[in-house]
């Protein structure tokens, strides 16, 4: 082998062993001796976090349009919609990029609906709006826009539903969600699908509400909906459901409902802790235990999925202000928060944290060769749970270096909050070797606007 296919073939090898969410986010070297790099698609993250300070939120647009495909071909063979669940990130080119894709959207707010509506105004019909509290200006404004379903959650929202389309004389179409008291392996948090949880109606209380509502002009009978929580891994629990889910479809076309929807909702958990699978196969695998009970039931499938588009494709770029050790404790000290990344404090959530630039001189596998320390990487608020890792093993890193914590694209940049009057941190978009802000940083006066 010539001195060039050798170093060709080396530099394959270390490319394949360096990607960190793959593929958006991957190690390169700039130079033969630099040090690995961290890059979103072709964009240097060391040299953006210089240009644009951190705390930083960088999403690659490559990334989510590769989810949003891949969810499209898994279920390509059934009549659908992928109705993008906006908390997970409702940052404006988020959406655009999402509506880009030709997705619909599932809100749980009048504020996420006008969000979805000023990126597309007339993407109204494949909106669906979830929720257990929707109030009656909500209900309203999603009446006027002419969304496409309604996911009711109890015989008290049904009836608030009926008085307010009758009032404003239109027509809605709606789903009760049920709660099949199905039981998925995730944090209780994000639990939804049993019947201590607030969400959802018993399936037997559910048959009774569709008979009410079949008798109000003003509602629609149009579907069944479903939604047992969220980071679900397990596909299994998703098959439980469906199949309560098909009995129930058959049980009120006997009774004569006209069921044309079934909304599965979301839910689809990513792997924090690894690459994980890749996700087209992981996706193939939701599909079939979504699809599977559902079959021969000629429907018209509508499913929210937020974390699995959106969670991979995005970081959160911190700098490490101090190095700390309380006797034998180290901490890192970085300028991100609990107040930029709350799950961490909020579900004990684990985020992958590594290096933005690496001096390790080898690679292995997906490890970074190098020393190591195990330590808390944890915020400046005034708060023992303001951490975003504990007893961590990391490489060693110095006072000014960047670390980037990964998957955070889902429940990152949503859950921010102002605690400590601190700003909320600028978002980025990759495209390529092309970035661009797509939410500024938020200055103490921003904070301060809506006070008197
Ligand atoms: N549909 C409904 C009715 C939901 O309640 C949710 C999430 C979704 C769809 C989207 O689920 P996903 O595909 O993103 O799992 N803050 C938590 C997650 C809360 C999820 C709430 N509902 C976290 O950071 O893990």
């Amino acid at each position: 082998m010539t001195g060039a296919a050798k170093s060709a073939a080396r530099s394959k090898s270390e490319a394949k062993a360096k990607i960190v969410r793959a593929p958006a986010f991957a190690y390169r070297r700039t130079a033969a001796t630099a040090p690995l790099t961290l890059f979103c698609e072709k964009t240097n993250l060391q040299a953006l976090a210089e240009r644009h300070g951190t705390p930083l939120y960088v999403y690659s647009s490559g990334a989510i349009r590769d989810r949003l495909h891949a969810y499209e071909r898994a279920f390509r063979l059934v009549p659908h919609t992928l109705c993008y669940s906006v908390k997970a990130n409702s940052t404006l080119e988020i959406l655009r990029q999402v509506a880009g894709q030709k997705a619909g959207f599932d809100v749980v707010s009048g504020g996420e609906l006008e969000r979805v509506l000023r990126v597309k105004p007339r993407s109204a019909t494949s909106i669906v709006f979830s929720g257990v509290g929707k109030n009656v200006q909500e209900m309203e404004l999603a009446l006027k826009s002419g969304i496409l379903l309604f996911n009711i959650e109890s015989a008290s929202e049904l009836r608030a539903l009926a008085t307010t389309a009758r009032r404003l004389k239109k027509k809605a179409s709606i789903a009760i969600r049920v709660n099949p008291d199905v039981s998925a392996v995730t944090h209780p948090y994000i639990s939804t699908g049993l019947h201590q949880h607030k969400f959802g109606v018993p399936i037997p209380e559910a048959q009774m509400l569709y008979a009410e509502a079949a008798k109000e002009s003003n509602l629609k009978v149009s579907g069944v909906s479903v939604h047992i929580g969220s980071q679900i891994t397990d596909v299994g629990s998703f098959k439980d459901a469906l199949e309560r889910v098909a009995e129930l479809v058959r049980e009120l076309r006997r009774a004569g409902h006209d069921i044309r929807y079934v909304d599965a909702g979301g839910g689809l958990g990513i792997p924090y802790q690894s690459t994980g699978e890749p996700f087209a196969k992981q996706v193939a695998a939701y599909a079939k235990a979504v699809l599977e009970p559902l079959r021969g039931l000629d429907i018209h499938l509508l499913l929210e999925p937020g974390r699995s588009i959106v969670g991979p494709a995005g970081v959160l770029l911190t700098r490490i202000l101090y190095r700390k050790t309380n006797n034998s404790k180290r901490f890192l000290i970085v300028d991100a928060a609990m107040n930029d990344l709350l799950r961490p404090s909020l579900y004990g959530a684990h985020h992958e944290i590594v290096p933005v630039k690496h001096f390790g001189a080898r690679s292995s596998g997906q490890t970074l060769s190098g020393d190591t320390e195990v330590t808390d990487v944890v915020g400046p608020i005034c708060e023992t749970g303001d951490f975003l890792a504990r007893d961590r093993e990391l490489p060693v890193m110095q006072e000014g270096d960047l670390l980037a914590i990964l998957d955070t694209g889902a429940y990152g940049s949503v859950l921010g909050s102002n605690y400590n009057t601190r700003g909320r941190p600028a978002e980025m978009l990759v495209e390529g070797a092309r970035s661009r802000i797509i939410r500024r940083r938020e200055s103490v006066r921003d904070q301060m606007r809506l006070e008197v």
